[in-house]
């Protein structure tokens, strides 16, 4: 985990956010390679649960919503964590989280627990009182339930059809960590798949599955990743089943996404509170309902953090270390580096038009800092897949290197063949 901090630091993927202020806990900010890399998680995501399906339409909903959603989802009652205090240093901490010899310092004595509200508040409009208080959403879910009936109505969307989103939630997590593990402010990417009652477990089946090849599909190691079912225990009292999938972090096994079949807790919950219908009625079969859901929630900064996990490698080179992210190529910030061997003219004309050649097709950097051993270590740490490389050769052989980061291999190339050998290699 250092290891990966360190270069994501050195590298430009995030960094402590206000570090120059001593930083804030749980909040990270993310540089040009990784609000890149984020993006492609996002449209992969996109492109997977949205635009390559029939059934499923995405929304944007405010991240703050009329604060009765709250109540009406649980939120404001259960949505907690157990707090503990120690009763020397007075420091405070998740109850489940306080065995082990880090505290026996101080006597190991604490407070009885307390429930510990997760939810951000903030108040709306000039006035600061009880009833102008709204919270930051602590999920994107219920920007979703609460739609239900306007895409019902706007679409013609008929259950089993799900709706998507991909947004901001925050979370006063009271032991934010691991780096973009676990944070107070966070993305996450949602599904609620609403489906006749009968069928529930049959699409929490398809959705685990679905989700788990999602994974593979962006080039985790299967021996990294896992789906574990929910024990009866750890189900929410309204769930009919739940599974994770869980990745091997360098700290352990932990939740990567959750995939929950929810029945028609939200729905009801919502219309009994608002007073609004939000079942549905099946005129093929005659019948009214209220849907049930089936829920993949997945976290666009834990899946970025997986995937840079997975990626990294520290292989020997001909007697020498070299650090490799190997990213697939399709969520790569960078994915053709364009580097001229020299700095010197007629060579960076020829490189920059191959860069402008090969901008519009892929995710291009130009480089032509320091020595070219120097430019591959970083591309290779940043985990761009190829590299075209301009000699002197090219101004006479009009033909270029493409230098591949996972074989080490290098071919040399005529520039007007460049760019399908590219789109060969990056399909
Ligand atoms: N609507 C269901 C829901 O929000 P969750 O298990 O609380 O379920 C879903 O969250 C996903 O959101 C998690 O699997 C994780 O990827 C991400 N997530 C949740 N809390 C997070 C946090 N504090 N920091 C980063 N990601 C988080």
């Amino acid at each position: 985990m250092e290891k990966l901090v360190s270069l994501a630091k050195r590298r430009g993927f995030f960094f402590p956010s206000s570090e120059i202020y001593g930083g804030i806990q749980g909040v990270w900010d993310y540089g040009p390679l990784g609000v890149a890399l984020r993006s492609n998680v996002k449209q992969a995501w996109w492109r997977t649960m949205v635009e390559l399906r029939d059934d499923v339409v995405g929304i944007d909903a405010g991240i703050l919503m009329n604060p009765r959603v709250w109540v009406a989802s649980g939120h404001v009652q259960n949505f907690t964590d157990p707090l503990v205090e120690c009763k020397k240093c007075h420091q405070r901490f998740r109850a489940d989280q306080v065995s082990g010899p880090r505290h026996e310092d101080d006597g190991g004595e604490f407070t009885e627990a307390q429930q510990f509200n997760l939810m951000f508040k903030t108040f709306m409009g000039p006035m600061e009182s009880s009833a102008t208080q709204v919270y930051l959403r602590p999920e994107t879910a219920q920007g979703i339930f609460v739609n239900f009936a306007n895409i019902l109505n706007s679409t013609r969307m008929r259950p089993p059809f799900g709706i998507a989103q991909i947004g901001k939630a925050f979370r006063n997590e009271i032991t934010p960590g691991n780096s973009i593990f676990r944070l107070r402010e966070f993305e996450q990417m949602e599904l609620e798949y609403f489906v006749p009652p009968a069928e529930e477990m049959k699409w929490l089946d398809y959705w685990k599955e679905e989700r788990f090849n999602w994974y593979l599909g962006l080039g985790v190691r299967r021996e990294n990743l896992r789906l574990r079912a929910h024990g009866k225990d750890e189900l929410a009292h309204y769930a009919r089943g739940a599974f994770d999938v869980e990745y091997q972090f360098p700290f352990g096994w932990s939740e990567l996404e959750g995939i929950a079949a929810r029945g028609d807790y939200d729905l009801t919950a919502h219309q009994k509170a608002s007073g609004r219908d939000l079942s549905y009625f099946d005129d093929i079969v005659r019948e009214r309902y209220v849907p049930h859901v089936v829920e993949p929630s997945a976290g666009v900064d834990r899946t970025m953090l997986t995937l840079m996990i997975d990626a990294y490698r520290e292989e020997e080179v001909r007697g020498e270390q070299r650090v490799v992210l190997k990213l697939h190529r399709s969520v790569a910030p960078i994915q053709v580096a364009i580097l001229p061997l020299s700095r010197k003219e007629p060579l960076t004309e020829l490189a920059k038009q191959v860069e402008h050649q090969l901008r519009p097709h892929f995710r291009t950097e130009y480089d032509d800092t320091q020595s070219i051993g120097k430019r591959y270590r970083r591309q290779d740490e940043i985990g761009t897949p190829f590299a075209v490389t301009i000699d002197f050769e090219s101004l006479n052989d009009r033909a270029a290197t493409i230098r591949s980061r996972d074989e080490m291999t290098q071919v040399r190339v005529p520039l007007d063949e460049l760019l399908p050998a590219l789109r060969e290699r990056l399909a």
